[in-house]
């Protein structure tokens, strides 16, 4: 018997205002992608931009619907945006914000179990980490080094293929 430990570390910025320009611009671009979220029903209004490699910014934001399970998260949207425009150009960088109609919070945004699994695939696809910048509508921004992070022990492709013959 062996006990296993898996350790990971984020930095905590105490505001938009500490991060880098570039970060900060994409940050702004997250915020600006709330207001193109579709959640009648939720009224909490996710909005995320990624840097492709390319340079280039693309944004997303969730798609809510009548069938609650059909709607998509800002950050699947993105990623579909992405393989869909770019396919296979890895995506460097993704803020993450939100806008709650419901009352105004601090607290940063952190992915979906379903997101951090298609983060990791996107990772994997394009051997590249993403750096996550999360955060909330004012206040302090979560930097986490890459999405696998958040995911330790994630199920991935070589599950698929282990054992086989
Ligand atoms: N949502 C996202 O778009 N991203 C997240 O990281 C968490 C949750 C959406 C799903 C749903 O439309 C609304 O936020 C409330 O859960």
């Amino acid at each position: 018997m062996k006990k296993m430990e898996q350790q990971f570390s984020y930095t905590a910025y105490e505001s938009i205002q500490e991060l880098n320009a570039a970060d900060q611009e994409l940050m702004n671009a997250a915020k600006s992608a709330t207001g193109l979220a579709y959640a009648p029903y939720s009224k909490f209004r996710v909005g995320a931009a990624a840097r492709l490699e390319n340079g280039i910014i693309l944004k997303g934001s969730n798609q809510e619907n009548a069938s609650f399970p059909v709607g998509i998260c800002a950050e699947r949207v993105l990623l579909s945006v992405a393989s869909s425009l770019y396919p296979n150009t890895p995506i460097l960088e993704m803020a993450i914000s939100y806008k709650n109609e419901l009352g105004k919070s601090d607290n940063p945004i952190s992915p979906c179990g379903i997101c951090r699994q298609s983060l990791l695939e996107f990772e994997m696809k394009t051997h590249q980490g993403i750096r996550l910048l999360l955060a909330g509508e004012t206040g302090a921004v979560y930097e986490v080094p890459k999405a696998h992070d958040l995911l330790p022990l994630g199920f991935t492709s070589a599950d698929l293929l282990a054992g086989v013959k």
